[in-house]
């Protein structure tokens, strides 16, 4: 269990989360080596339940074979649909932030409470479709929030132009309370969207295929980094 999160709190800079769920696992920790060296700021674990998405990904066995090997913040994300028989195990784990989903089953403020109560970062993420006039309520409780611009369960898909009405709407949710939260945009992150996530309001950017089944990994993130330096 980790006492405090190696997470910064939001602070204006753009961050950049490469998702493990691309990544070779024969290589796992070459492929994690490779992104620290490439600037990552982050490292994202999708945990998939088989039940909230129809996939299954990865267990706390493998966050924390993660913890104490890499530098990089552990971001997981819960896309399961029982998020509170989960917390402590990931927390035990060594995650650092761990976000569930407005839409899983679990009562939200409940599933929040016991994610800070545990010392961590808390994030709360929407699918498509959510309305993020849902999250309000719930600001003051996260750290983090994450729009996921593509339907969660598989890596690989399309930008859904569509999402960029609901990171408006979030970061203007974020400005009014006033908290410095991070906004992280989770599908189809590559250098041509990641300026439409930025120019919409996020601060922090999830991408997997781009990276890891790019054939320079090291010039892919730094092709997203630098997607919208005029912001
Ligand atoms: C999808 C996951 C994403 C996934 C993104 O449900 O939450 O984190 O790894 O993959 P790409 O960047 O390939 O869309
Ligand atoms: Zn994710």
């Amino acid at each position: 269990m980790k006492t405090s999160s190696k997470m910064p709190a939001a602070n204006g800079k753009i961050c950049v989360a490469p998702s493990i769920l691309s990544a070779d696992l024969w290589r796992l920790g070459e492929e994690v080596h490779t992104v620290e060296q490439a600037g990552a700021d982050w490292l994202h674990v999708d945990i998939m339940d088989g039940h909230f998405v129809p996939n299954l990904s990865f267990g706390p066995s493998v966050v924390s074979s993660l913890n104490g090997k890499t530098i990089l913040p552990l971001d997981v994300h819960l896309m399961v649909e029982k998020p509170m028989l989960f917390v402590e195990p990931f927390a035990q784990a060594g995650a650092d932030l761990l976000t569930v989903h407005i839409e899983a089953k679990d009562e939200i403020v409940n599933t929040l409470k016991s994610i800070k109560n545990l010392g961590i970062k808390t994030g709360v993420s929407i699918k498509p479709n959510t309305d993020p006039a849902r999250l309000e309520p719930l600001l003051d409780l996260v750290d983090l929030v994450l729009v996921m611009s593509v339907h969660p369960g598989f890596g690989g898909q399309a930008f859904l132009p569509e999402s960029q009405s609901q990171i408006r709407q979030v970061r203007q949710l974020i400005t009014q309370s006033g908290r410095s939260i991070w906004l992280e945009v989770d599908g189809g992150i590559n250098a041509k969207t990641a300026p439409l996530a930025l120019t919409a309001g996020a601060d922090a950017l999830v991408a997997g295929s781009a990276i890891f089944k790019a054939a320079d990994p090291v010039l892919a993130l730094k092709q997203i980094r630098q997607a919208a330096p005029d912001i």
